[in-house]
């Protein structure tokens, strides 16, 4: 149906084809079939759905590649110094790591759980970098146990509590709360003053002259990370000038978050305008990372949910509820992350209405007010750009289980995760 016929949509909505208004929120090379079905990495939704059941979280393989290799060409067309570095608490999972891994990326992990799943999935430990806030000693051990390459150290304690685990000299990287605050969600900020992760300002000259002087660690560099879903990347120049003015090291790590598109109306930066600004502002000759999670693996995914019930509320909205919720994608309650939606196989539509999830929450409102061609149960919904942060954050509430992660490539569909089981949820019983 034309968007041009919808009577609901707000007068200054964009008005385009669907297929048009949304191809940029879509997996790489997605399209509608001859069936009028979606299909991503050459499969049939539809037909995936019949296969693994719903909800799934359905993934286009060749779309994680080929935003990897976007970042690898980028920084390679210009320096031989860099180094991509996967934030996978995105998505952390072990055939998305075996991808990335084979196309040369290095991994960031968050915890003795990331670290497991990265080294699982094949990453060298060298390549690995460990992050976070609050590293207990059993993390840190097993990070050094592993020969992870660097630990980013986080805080004075962790300093202390890393010289003494470590055996040998351990490669750390310091991570500086800048003071910048980018123009994102306040909770997916992290370089304002009044954070909980890294030194800020005023304490970093002393940590940094305490890792120097520390015969246990090694010194490698500065890290930061501004926040996620970043837009402007004004900032990044302003950090790296900024970082580059509190000593010269070998590495420069300005962190993750670049933006990418959830809606119709996100026009984020590409790839390779991000990675000119980072080394338009790194001083010569030093090796710059970044730590990209969203912008590799967000707009690969969909999650696809079956309709389940239509209520008309007159006057005030139209309910349509699917057979998930805030278990597999918190991010809308979490922070009010807005989400795009399509019926598989009637693409566009002008009725307006609300996604629901099926929790015990009224709160577990997927998509406020999204036209779609007139739900009806029994029909698949889309929901696009659920790639990052959704199985990553995916939970059990109400016992609902865990969805699937499915690859496709090449027409092919494979299961990477299974659906959980009712067994599952009663698994770790003593
Ligand atoms: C330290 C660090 N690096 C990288 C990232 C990845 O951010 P994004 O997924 O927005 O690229 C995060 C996200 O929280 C982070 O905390």
């Amino acid at each position: 149906m034309d968007a041009r016929a919808a009577p609901h949509l707000p007068a200054n909505a964009e008005v385009l084809e669907p297929a048009e208004r949304l191809s940029h929120v879509y997996p790489v090379h997605s399209r509608r079939n001859e069936s009028g079905r979606l299909e991503i990495g050459g499969c049939d939704v539809v037909e995936v759905a019949r296969e693994f059941g719903t909800p799934a979280y359905v993934y286009a393989e060749e779309d994680i590649r080929e935003r990897a290799r976007g970042f690898m060409d980028a920084f390679a067309a210009r320096t031989d110094r860099f180094d991509v570095v996967y934030a996978s608490k995105a998505f952390p999972c072990t055939a998305v790591h075996r991808i990335l891994s084979e196309e040369g990326l290095s991994c960031d992990v968050a915890s003795g759980g990331e670290l497991y799943l990265a080294l699982r999935g094949g990453f060298a430990p060298e390549r690995v970098y460990m992050h976070g806030n609050n590293k207990t000693e059993g993390e840190l051990a097993y990070a050094l146990d592993r020969g992870v390459g660097h630990i980013v150290v986080d805080s004075f304690d962790e300093i202390e509590r890393l010289e003494r685990l470590t055996e040998t000299r351990q490669k750390v990287m310091l991570r500086v709360t800048p003071g910048i605050t980018a123009f994102t969600h306040a909770s997916i900020q992290t370089g304002q003053v009044d954070s909980k992760f890294g030194f800020g300002m005023d304490d970093a000259p002393a940590a940094i002259e305490r890792c120097m002087a520390s015969d246990r660690l090694e010194l490698c560099g500065l890290h930061a990370h501004i926040g996620s879903q970043i837009f402007d990347l004004e900032p990044y120049e302003r950090l790296a000038e900024l970082l580059a003015g509190m000593g010269n090291y070998p590495l420069l790590n300005l962190g993750g978050g670049l933006a990418i598109a959830y809606t119709a109306a996100d026009d984020p930066p590409t790839i390779d305008a991000y990675v000119e600004t980072l080394l338009r502002a790194a001083p010569d000759g030093v090796t710059v990372l970044c730590e990209p999670g969203r912008s590799l693996v967000g707009n690969a995914g969909v999650t696809v949910y079956t309709v389940g019930t239509v209520k008309d509320v007159p006057g005030v909205r139209r309910y349509v509820a699917v057979d998930g919720g805030m278990s597999d994608n918190l991010r809308p309650m979490l922070y009010g992350a807005r989400y795009e939606a399509e019926i598989a196989d009637r693409p566009g539509g002008d009725a307006l209405c609300t996604v629901a999830g099926m929790h015990c929450e009224s709160g577990d409102i997927l998509i406020r007010d999204v036209a779609l061609d007139d739900p009806r149960p029994g029909d698949l919904l889309v929901v696009p750009a659920t790639g990052a942060y959704g199985h990553a954050m995916a939970n059990n509430y109400n016992a609902l289980r865990r969805p699937p992660v499915v690859f496709c490539a090449e027409g092919d569909a494979r299961i990477v995760v299974r659906r959980e089981t009712y067994e599952d949820l009663a698994v770790r019983d003593v």
